[in-house]
């Protein structure tokens, strides 16, 4: 059954306590969320909520750093939920990737980071010796429009944030991923530099056909780079579908009312105002990506 799809959640809920140590009582998180990613059909599987509507506990269950109170989640036919061993975690983690909101948190500012890549390598890829380890950091780091020579024995501070997500993003790379989970990626990121790493993924998509799950709050970059969508309110999907036909038209009062805050009514408006924000991140966009 599951043995088509890359990712697949069946009707999963969270709940969190609320009301202090001695109270009962406890507060939705997520409710009953269903969707599925196809093996094998890479695509930018966005979602889409406010502050608060759960989206992080989302990723957070499906990167199984939290575990689901009632439902599934199923990756490669095999439940998250149980992969407790070591070794399957490691395996899990091989397979899927986490890219965070803020890139100075993922980095230690007192640790190189061409260090990270490295330990990355060897951890992922078995990377022996240096040279081998830098040889997959440099792939890694090309493939974002980077480079070894540009980082080499740099530390956080050093790099700007855009810079620093870029990283982050070749290191999430490194272990050959299929699927990354990419958690406000771009909130922290100068609106300048936006559209070039939402660019970016795009184009991982299609070189290295890895699926993404990119989550915002920002109704404009997944408006760009959306295959599909699910909308999401206080821990229920009010919305799904085709990213193009969900936000060209959208049915539900919260959607049309995110869309409203976010985008002229004019779809016409629309792809200008976008055309503008790709113009802005023209000025530092990438190196083109080598493809795989
Ligand atoms: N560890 C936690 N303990 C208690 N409540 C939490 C915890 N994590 C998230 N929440 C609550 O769950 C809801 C959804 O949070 P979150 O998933 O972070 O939403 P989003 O990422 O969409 O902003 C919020 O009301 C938040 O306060
Ligand atoms: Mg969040």
């Amino acid at each position: 059954m599951s043995g088509e799809n890359l990712l697949e959640l069946d009707n999963v809920s969270k709940f969190f306590p609320i009301g202090g140590f001695f109270s009962r009582a406890r507060m939705t998180a997520v409710n009953e969320v269903s969707f599925a990613l196809e093996t094998g059909r890479p695509e930018i599987f966005t979602i889409v909520g406010e502050s608060g509507s759960g989206k992080s506990t989302l990723a957070k269950m499906i990167l199984g750093s939290e575990t689901a109170d009632r439902g599934t989640i199923r990756f490669d036919g095999a439940d998250v939920a149980g992969m407790r061993s070591r070794g399957a975690r490691e395996a899990f983690m091989t397979r899927v990737q986490p890219v965070f909101q803020n890139p100075f948190e993922a980095f230690n500012p007192l640790t190189r980071i061409d260090e990270y890549l490295f330990s990355t390598a060897h951890r992922f890829k078995g990377a022996k010796n240096r040279a081998d380890r830098e040889a997959l950091t440099d792939v890694a780091l090309q493939r974002v429009g980077l480079s070894l020579a540009e980082i080499r024995g740099r530390y956080s501070h050093e790099l700007s944030g855009g810079q620093l997500q870029r990283v982050a993003i070749a290191r999430a790379l490194i272990p050959e991923p299929k699927l990354i989970v990419a958690d406000e990626p771009v909130s922290m990121v100068d609106a300048s530099l936006r559209m070039s790493i939402v660019n970016l993924f795009r184009e991982l998509r299609d070189t290295l056909k890895v699926s993404i799950i990119y989550i915002t709050h920002d109704l404009a970059t997944a408006y760009y780079i959306a295959d599909r969508v699910i909308i999401m309110r206080k821990g229920v999907v009010v919305e799904s579908g085709d990213a193009r036909t969900v936000l060209d038209n959208p049915q539900h009062e919260y959607s049309i009312a995110l869309k409203n805050a976010v985008l002229p009514p004019d779809p016409h408006d629309a792809s200008a105002i976008i055309r503008e924000r790709q113009q802005d991140a023209g000025a530092s966009a990438p190196r083109k990506i080598v493809s795989a």
